[in-house]
């Protein structure tokens, strides 16, 4: 237990340990000291902004509390007890405000300003500013999403200490000094960050904000719904802002085990895609004029016609995005005696990873981060890499095996890499055993969805260190919680029917999905559940239309293995999927919950420990860790990397591809979001540069069986020779061997 110091903050005593500071020595105690700089989330205090003075009994001037600790016998005043501490916050007040425009009417953040609220209580009733105020151009595009205002700017360095301290993004900075310092972008180029929209959350004053959210409500006519983001595997908690039924932000809720407040820009800013273009609200059947709109009736006989008549040759393409009670509905209403059928699961999943929970915070306390895996952590999950960062700032020590890591791996060798680990007489292995808190993450396709990660845990006896723990990072959101809730709702093996009469997708995902749209072109009748219509229209025979996350209500299990609520933000443009599939169900005698809380107490037996949907809560726990099963051997994958024995002709290079982040059909339907997505590169060993006298910034062909793509080259120092690394995006057309040669 830590030692304890007696502090008195206006008369009330209260003892908190050694090293507290003392804004939190004072809530301690119920009393506030004001803040505009500090934000402990961003490092050490810089008082910057003077808004925290207190007189400390025994020292002669007003002190900035933010800066210093309790330590034992500490007497503090703030304005509520001491004039002089009152007199420094009001002239500190008075001071801000000198230059700032006092424009709160039209300000976005009036009525949820730090800088309102404490000019309200402790500044100065009125001003004594008579001369003409600094004026600036604004607003200034910080990029496609962030506007500043400078002259609202109350200079707190919050915005800045973000993109330097936490995203290590180095991107926003302060240029010049005194009274001309201003914030800007390094060289003025637009903030491009996955992370770049916290700093909107995180500046106290109207700043910095949203070009999404700009004049687009007042707090007073809002609403805020609490869920989750689903936009990847890591289940940020986030709040939906609503007005008039409509999504107009998403804001962080802090939920400190798993996201510490953050979020990528990803899950902030592409709610806009509910309201695309292309969103079916009506299903669709294919007719002789092609698709048209029919009726709910009409769709649910269509698609009762379509199941009776498949001869139970089914197949079930399920996307990571459903909710679990969707993908529970789904199997109950598809397998129930409907004769043989199969499912494309998003990905591979394990359950041996239980053995392993650990909260994602953990992992920026960690003495060892091992991370195996051909994609980029950020790419797949990018809070967690915000945690690597934090843990290496701490003194961790982070490796990387993968094509462009700090242990060059071949793509597809992750696997292999784990074997090596596993030996006794790894160095690296060695380390891993001999720490206390060892963490190892497998980020990339293959491995088995974490089985072979979890055999080199239990190998490395992590199972048996609090601290110590595994990841696996899906590809998407709730893989975990669909193939769990797949796996609950029939018992009986199934074949793989031939061939398939019925291709049923379910989600955007699966619908985007290449091999998804292969086994479409083998399929006689396909039904495909989606938002949007591009994604369908030109291969099925019914459209279902399909809801988005912030209109469900549900849940989800993230890569931790946590299950958490959605909740429904806004109402759906048409029916919620569990409702008519309980009303199809029913037609074959298969008995459903219409809403999700009664799906989820029907799952709760035999797939959340009897967990209740009260359980989970504001934010949910993480469950305990169960015993260590060996995965089933199906689950374990050969050591021996597929791709590493692909054989390539002299001077052709393997591709490597990785799905970005700013990808997908929700990112690429919100244009604000388009200066994220991947750039049209192809990244190149040094030698393999060199060797084709390719410089960065060089365009360049990059051909395979016939096809050719124009990229512009980028030399990678740190990726391996003998492979081309492109975005997925960039890359669709290609093949696994690839020619590079300059335009
Ligand atoms: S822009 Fe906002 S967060 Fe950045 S320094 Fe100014 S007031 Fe602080
Ligand atoms: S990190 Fe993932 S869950 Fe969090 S906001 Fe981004 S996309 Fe959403
Ligand atoms: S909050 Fe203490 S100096 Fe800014």
């Amino acid at each position: 237990m830590s030692e304890l110091v007696a502090v008195t903050i206006d008369d009330r005593p209260v003892e908190v340990p050694k090293g507290t500071g003392l804004v939190e020595a004072a809530q301690a105690a119920g009393v506030e000291i004001p803040v505009f700089c500090y934000e402990p989330r961003l490092g050490p205090p810089v008082g910057a902004c003077r808004m925290c003075l207190i007189e400390i009994e025994g020292m002669p001037k007003l002190q900035a509390g933010c800066t210093l600790t309790a330590t034992d016998g500490m007497v503090i005043h703030t304005a509520a007890t001491s004039a002089k501490a009152a007199e420094g916050q009001e002239a500190t007040l008075e001071f801000i405000l000198v230059n700032h425009p006092l424009d709160c009417p039209v300000c976005d953040k009036g009525g949820e300003c730090p800088l309102q609220d404490l000019a309200f209580r402790y500044g100065p009733g009125n001003t004594r500013m008579t001369l003409p105020k600094l004026t600036v151009d604004k607003p200034i595009p910080v990029s496609p999403l962030i506007a500043l205002d400078r002259e609202r700017c109350i200079l707190c360095y919050r915005c800045t200490r973000f993109s330097e301290d936490v995203a290590e993004d180095g991107q926003l900075i302060a240029r010049n000094r005194g009274a001309r310092t201003e914030i800007a972008t390094f060289e003025d180029e637009a903030y491009r960050s996955p992370f770049s929209g916290n700093v909107i959350e995180l500046c106290p004053v109207g700043a910095l904000t949203s070009t999404l959210y700009r004049f687009a409500a007042r707090p007073w006519d809002i609403q805020n719904v609490p869920t989750i983001c689903t936009a990847c595997p890591v289940g940020c908690n986030v709040s939906a802002t609503i007005r008039e039924g409509k999504v107009k932000r998403i804001l962080s809720r802090n939920h400190p085990e798993i996201d510490r407040g953050w979020l990528c820009d990803k899950g902030r800013f592409s709610y806009p895609h509910l309201r695309a273009e292309d969103r079916i609200t009506t299903p669709l059947r294919r007719g002789k004029k092609g698709l048209e709109e029919i009726t709910w009736d009409d769709a649910l006989d269509s698609a009762e016609e379509m199941l009776r008549n498949a001869g139970g040759a089914i197949v079930t393409a399920l996307s990571g995005s459903e909710t679990t009670e969707i993908a529970y509905a789904l199997g109950r209403l598809l397998r129930g005696g409907h004769g043989a059928h199969s499912a494309v699961m998003p990905e591979a999943t394990s359950t041996a990873l239980e053995a392993f929970h650990l909260p994602l915070s953990a992992i920026g306390d960690a003495e060892i981060i091992v991370v195996v895996g051909d994609d980029p952590v950020v790419e797949r999950a990018p809070i967690v890499d915000l945690w690597i960062k934090e843990a290496r700032r701490h003194g961790a020590e982070i490796v990387v095996c993968s094509p462009a890591g700090d242990l060059a791996t071949e793509p597809g060798g992750a696997a292999a890499r784990c074997q090596e680990l596993a030996t006794p007489r790894d160095a690296l292995g060695k380390k891993l055993r001999a720490a206390e808190r060892a963490v190892l993450i497998w980020s990339g396709p293959g491995g088995g969805g974490g089985a072979r990660l979890a055999e080199l845990a239990h190998e490395l006896g992590l199972e048996e260190k609090a601290g110590s723990g595994a990841f696996h990072l899906p590809a998407t959101a709730n893989a975990l919680g669909a193939a769990a809730a797949w796996a609950a709702s029939a018992d009986a093996d199934e074949a793989n029917p031939e061939p398939i009469e019925l291709l049923i997708v379910s989600g955007d995902e699966a619908a985007a999905d290449p091999s998804v749209r292969a086994l479409a072109e083998e399929a006689k009748r396909v039904i495909v559940l989606t938002m949007f219509h591009e994604l369908a229209a030109g291969w099925a025979d019914l459209i279902l239309p399909s809801t988005a996350a912030l209109e469900r209500d549900g849940t989800t299990m993230n890569l931790e293995g946590r299950v958490q609520r959605l909740r429904r933000a806004v109402p759906p443009p048409c029916p919620d999927e569990l409702a008519w599939i309980a009303k199809l169900a029913a037609r074959f005698d298969v008995e459903l919950a219409s809403e999700a809380p009664g799906v989820f107490e029907e799952l709760a037996g035999h797939l959340f420990r009897d967990l209740a949907l009260d359980d989970l809560g504001l934010h949910a726990p993480l469950p305990a860790r169960q015993t260590y099963e060996t995965p089933a051997p199906s689950s374990s994958l050969p050591a021996a990397s597929p791709a590493a024995s692909l054989e390539t002709e002299d001077g052709a290079l393997r591709l490597q591809r990785f799905r970005a982040l700013f990808s997908g059909p929700a990112v690429e339907r919100v244009a604000q979001l388009d200066f994220q997505r991947p750039d049209a590169e192809v990244e190149l060993a040094t030698a393999e540069a060199e060797r084709r006298g390719i410089t960065s910034g060089d365009a360049v062909f990059v051909r395979s069986n016939g096809t050719s793509v124009e990229l512009r080259a980028r030399v990678n120092r740190k990726l391996i020779e003998g492979v081309a690394r492109i975005a997925d995006e960039h890359a669709s057309d290609l093949h696994a061997v690839v020619e590079v040669v300059k335009a």
